[in-house]
């Protein structure tokens, strides 16, 4: 396979495949990071040199010293939660000399956590099971033409225009859900203060970009969320509210598609899913049990136990097609050890016909029953293997029948939480 100087790592299920493990691996060769798209919804744990790390909204290039870290336009951003996660990894010797940050970004601000909390709680049973970080507000807002962009804080009479913007959003929140107004003064200044702390770090990032590209620097996009959760194709209303998939990594970042050249999706040897939505493969039984703990499956956000289901070929063909996937990365392979057998979801079977797509409604994807291919196990821990030689016969064939089924080439796998539990097959960048 061909190695390439310009790669996007987007998640190819619904979310936690394992992309910041991945993005800080493939960062180790990078200059740059750029992250595209969500905002403190996504959560990244990256494990190296026996310590445990956490970001939400920092790129997970970060830990790596020579890799300049962009959080690029297409991010929602709040600058109080990113002042206080960076405060955090400080400590780990990184500077915020390796940060660099949209004036494109839209700002996630206190009104849009309180609107968040209330459209949950008005869904009632519908309720989409948001990590109620405020993200779909402000995307909202951004598309309503209501939003503040980060480059906008920098201007003589901003205090002015927010006011305006916080007054309709007071009546809003009052009329609308009752809920009683914040303090102006209070947000204003908890924001400024927040923009003094990086507010040289903020730059017009998409001529960066593009320049680093041009003069052939290594890039990798780094998607949030997975495809899946995309607002466009995934199992809406169950998903996010940005374009999480690979199409997006041009848009969010201000540069052309013409300067990417391959994207990899990272998959899960199995699925998760946190918050609602159909499930066809959700395992709910001692196997699936097994799986959560074996794989820490709660969410690094919030804390929420993931649902758990067997690979869903389907679904994750799905994102190889709308997300223009190259190659694949399986991670959590490990997990798997101790199953005696293991079930990929080739079809579904919807009212009586056998379909080969994800549908477009939530009430007729709760119909879909999964078609399964049924592969034997293996019972050997592999969480020290190094190469594919070295993985039980039927944790290889495992392997090639994703690749079988999906079309699309595996450049790797990972067999434990750290950095140096991963297997390169294909040396793509
Ligand atoms: P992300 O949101 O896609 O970056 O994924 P998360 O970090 O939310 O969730 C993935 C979890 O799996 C994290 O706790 C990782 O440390 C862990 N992880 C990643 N790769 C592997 C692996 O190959 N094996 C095991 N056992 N854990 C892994
Ligand atoms: P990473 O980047 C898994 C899910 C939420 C909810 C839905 C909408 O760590 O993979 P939102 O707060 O975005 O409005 O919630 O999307 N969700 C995620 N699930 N991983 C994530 O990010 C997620 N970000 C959002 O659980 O179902
Ligand atoms: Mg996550």
């Amino acid at each position: 396979m061909q190695k390439y100087n310009s790669l996007v790592v987007v998640g190819s299920q619904w979310g936690d495949e394992g992309k910041g493990k991945m993005t800080d691996y493939f960062a180790q060769k990078a200059d740059l990071v750029v992250r595209f798209a969500g905002g403190d919804n996504a959560g990244h744990v990256i494990n190296f040199n026996g310590q445990k790390h956490k970001v939400t909204i920092i790129p997970s290039g970060i830990f790596n010293k020579k890799v300049t870290s962009v959080i690029a336009n297409g991010c929602v951003v709040n600058l109080l939660n990113l002042v206080k996660e960076f405060e955090v990894i400080k400590n780990s010797g990184v500077s915020y000399g390796n940060l660099l940050i949209s004036d494109r970004v839209q700002l996630i601000l206190p009104y849009h956590i309180k609107i968040d909390e209330a459209q949950e709680e008005a869904r009632g049973e519908n309720k989409i099971g948001t990590t109620k970080r405020g993200i779909g507000p402000a995307y909202q807002d951004k598309v309503s033409r209501l939003g503040i962009r980060l480059g906008e804080l920098r201007e003589e009479n901003f205090k002015e225009r927010f006011k305006i913007v916080f007054d309709y959003q007071m009546k809003f929140l009052k009329n609308m859900f009752n809920v009683e107004a914040l303090d102006f003064d209070q947000t204003y200044n908890d924001l400024m203060d927040a923009y003094q702390k990086i507010k040289d770090k903020i730059i017009d990032t998409d001529i960066f970009i593009e320049t680093a590209i041009k003069e052939g620097k290594k890039v990798l996009f780094e998607g949030a969320q997975g495809a899946l959760l995309d607002i466009d194709h995934g199992t809406y209303p169950y998903v996010t509210s940005s374009n999480t998939s690979a199409n997006n990594a041009s848009t969010g970042s201000g540069i052309s598609h013409k300067l990417i050249d391959s994207t990899m999706g990272v998959v899960k040897a199995y699925s998760t899913r946190v918050g609602a939505g159909a499930f066809p493969t959700e395992l709910l039984n001692e196997i699936g049990d097994g799986i959560r703990e074996r794989g820490h499956e709660y969410g690094s956000n919030t804390k929420r136990p993931r649902r758990i289901g067997w690979l869903d070929a389907v679904a994750l063909k799905h994102a190889i097609r709308t997300s223009g996937i190259d190659s694949l990365f399986i991670t959590l392979l490990d997990v798997l050890s101790g199953i005696d057998q293991i079930n990929i979801c080739v079809k579904y079977e919807l009212n009586g016909k056998e379909i080969n797509n994800v549908p477009s409604t939530n009430q007729m994807y709760e119909m879909c029953k999964p078609v399964y291919l049924e592969n034997p196990g293996w019972s050997e821990d592999i969480t020290g293997v190094t190469s594919f030689d070295q993985l039980p016969d039927e944790a290889k064939n495992y392997l090639k029948m994703i690749e079988k089924i999906c079309e699309v080439k595996i450049a790797g796998f990972s067999v434990g939480p750290d950095r140096e539990q991963t297997v390169i097959l294909e040396n793509i960048f």
